[in-house]
């Protein structure tokens, strides 16, 4: 039996009536510039085996700097027996439908999808395809399987997690708030070794959404953060900090490792610039049994002389710890939830003014990426596929 929701049957329409296409917005992998609004085949729940089907109507996605490289053919494939690739990997929708043996979920229900699928390696069989060691991972938007700036998108239950009601406007950000809620908690199960590890004193390096998230996540811990920018304030991103209750600082006027030797060196520090140099500073930065979680997909080919014998004798003397993560899984969504909901309690509004530039529906999509090369004052752009 598959279970549809009132609105759906109720205008007498049946499943078959459907459509069998829609539209989205894709890339021809390879092709510079080749974004386009396309008609591709409509998801179905039958797509998805074993009755755990869930159709999802999309009614908003975010863009980001993969997206942007995937325009630019710097990075993504299509799925096997696609020329296009569907690209949007930061969603948010609303549960269409629901195959048989989906006990979780109901039409209705507020959903955001996690993105990487499992290959074939062990931390992939046991649920943790963020921490795959295959060569090749899937991805959805990304590499290899279909994303989400579409009408619909059909997933298994499993890769879908549910939005509280009141969190519906902001809930487009959980997906990138996921990458923070990873770092953050790989940090701390690593810093179980110390036994006992208070930090006190946190650095985030990028006042973009991720560096601005990290911020937010870390001010709900307690700490005290310091945020690194290039821009001098005030501007939009330096007030949200101030919002938090942290510090803001422009890097043309005080650096991470300048404000290290001058106050004291950092016990956390979260990397999200873009810019692959700063790591080495940011090392040079951290406290004894200081742990830096590096979260930048750096695609250049950029080279640096560093003071290596000073680096490398500091971490060992001080027992320091460099972490690099990408990707999140199912429990970091489920923390994500969590977080966005503190934060609204904590710091009401805060999120909803990180939802900077959106475009309205699909056919809006060269707007949605100009917004990318385009940046100035984006924090996120989103597109508002439907309303809902
Ligand atoms: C996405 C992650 C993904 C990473 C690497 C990021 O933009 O948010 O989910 O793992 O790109 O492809
Ligand atoms: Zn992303």
């Amino acid at each position: 039996m598959i279970r549809t929701p009132a609105a759906a049957t109720g205008t007498g329409m049946t499943m078959n009536d459907r459509p069998r296409t829609m539209k989205a917005v894709a890339v021809h992998p390879g092709v510079p510039g080749s974004a386009h609004l396309a008609d591709v085949p409509r998801p179905e729940l039958a797509d998805i085996p074993g009755g755990r089907g869930v159709l999802v109507r999309v009614l908003r996605v975010g863009v980001d700097g993969t997206d942007r490289e995937i325009n630019a053919a710097e990075y993504g494939m299509a799925p096997p027996g696609s020329d296009v690739l569907v690209i949007g990997h930061e969603s948010f929708g609303v549960v269409e439908a629901v195959g048989p043996a989906v006990r979780e979920l109901v039409p209705g229900d507020y959903v955001v999808a996690t993105v990487r699928r499992p290959g074939h390696s062990l931390y992939d069989a046991i649920g943790t395809s963020d921490m795959t060691t295959d060569d090749t991972y899937y991805e959805r938007g990304i590499n290899l399987r279909h994303g989400f700036l579409a009408e619909y998108y059909a997933d298994d239950a499993d890769f879908l997690v549910k939005i509280p009601m009141r969190l519906r406007e902001v809930g487009v950000l959980l997906e990138p708030t996921t990458v923070v809620e990873k770092g953050i908690h790989q940090a701390f199960e690593i810093q179980r070794r110390l036994r006992v590890w208070r930090p006190r004193r946190a650095a985030v390096l990028g006042a973009g959404t991720i560096g601005l998230l990290a911020a937010m996540a870390l001010r709900l811990r307690g700490l005290e953060v310091t945020v690194f920018g290039l821009e001098r304030k005030p501007y939009l991103n330096s007030d949200l900090v101030e919002a938090l209750g942290a510090r803001y600082e422009s890097t043309r006027d005080l650096g991470v490792m300048a404000a290290a030797t001058a106050e004291a060196p950092f016990d956390l520090i979260f990397e999200a610039t873009g810019f692959s140099p700063i790591v080495f500073e940011a090392m040079q930065a951290l406290a004894k049994n200081g742990v830096l979680v590096l979260s930048s997909v750096t695609g250049g080919d950029r080279h640096v002389e560093v003071p290596a014998d000073r680096i490398n004798l500091d971490f060992v003397l001080g027992n320091k710890v460099m972490v690099g993560t990408v990707n999140a899984n199912r429990e970091y969504f489920e923390a994500g939830v969590k977080d966005l909901a503190q934060c609204e309690a904590q710091y009401p509004g805060w999120l909803a003014r990180l939802l900077t530039h959106p475009v309205a529906g699909l056919g809006a999509w060269a707007e949605l990426l100009q917004h990318l090369t385009n940046g100035r004052g984006v924090i996120k752009a989103y597109c508002r596929v439907a309303e809902g």
